[in-house]
């Protein structure tokens, strides 16, 4: 297909893949096809400890008690490819962004901090919940619908590519 008629294809990435990533790829496949976006979505981890696991249980529950079903989810790596596959690498944190950097040395696009990119002003980066209570992963859903919301204006307003 030429580039032109492909939906927007858009790669969040955080270090595990299984908490911050697949929750904002789960509420935006979801809010992308209320609003009638044609997207094509993905996520990855730059760590590889869960390559191939479920999402973590804390926000599997988080995510269901808001409505986003991540229990099909399975964790992956960032790849070199990723780079070329993608119109839009979108990190969650800035060590994400470092290791994203040397994974891409250079070829297609530069990745960037998902956050701002949606218009976000504050914060920039996405807070990691792994290592705190369930309160965190509550806040993660509220933040990435926030986050996902940015990102549909910035879609619907032309700005993706
Ligand atoms: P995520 O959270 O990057 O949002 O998926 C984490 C998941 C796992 C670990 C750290 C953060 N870990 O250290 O295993």
């Amino acid at each position: 297909m030429p580039a032109k008629d492909r939906p927007t294809s858009i790669l969040f990435v955080c270090l595990g893949n299984i908490c911050r990533s697949p929750l904002v790829e789960a509420v935006a496949r979801q809010r992308c096809a209320k609003a009638g976006l044609a997207v094509s979505l993905a996520s990855c981890g730059t760590g590889n400890w869960h390559v191939g696991k479920g999402a973590d249980p804390r926000m599997v529950k988080a995510a269901a008690d808001a409505g986003y079903d991540l229990s099909l989810h399975r964790a992956r790596q960032a790849r070199a490819t990723d780079f070329e596959d993608f119109d839009w690498v979108l990190a969650m944190d800035q060590d994400n962004l470092e290791t994203l950097e040397g994974l891409r040395r250079g070829r297609g696009v530069e990745p960037v901090l998902f956050l701002p990119w949606t218009g976000m002003v504050t914060p920039d980066e996405f807070p990691d919940p792994y290592f705190g209570d369930a309160g965190g992963f509550r806040e993660a859903v509220a933040l990435a619908e926030q986050g996902v919301d940015g990102l549909i204006a910035r879609l619907r307003a032309g700005r993706n590519g």
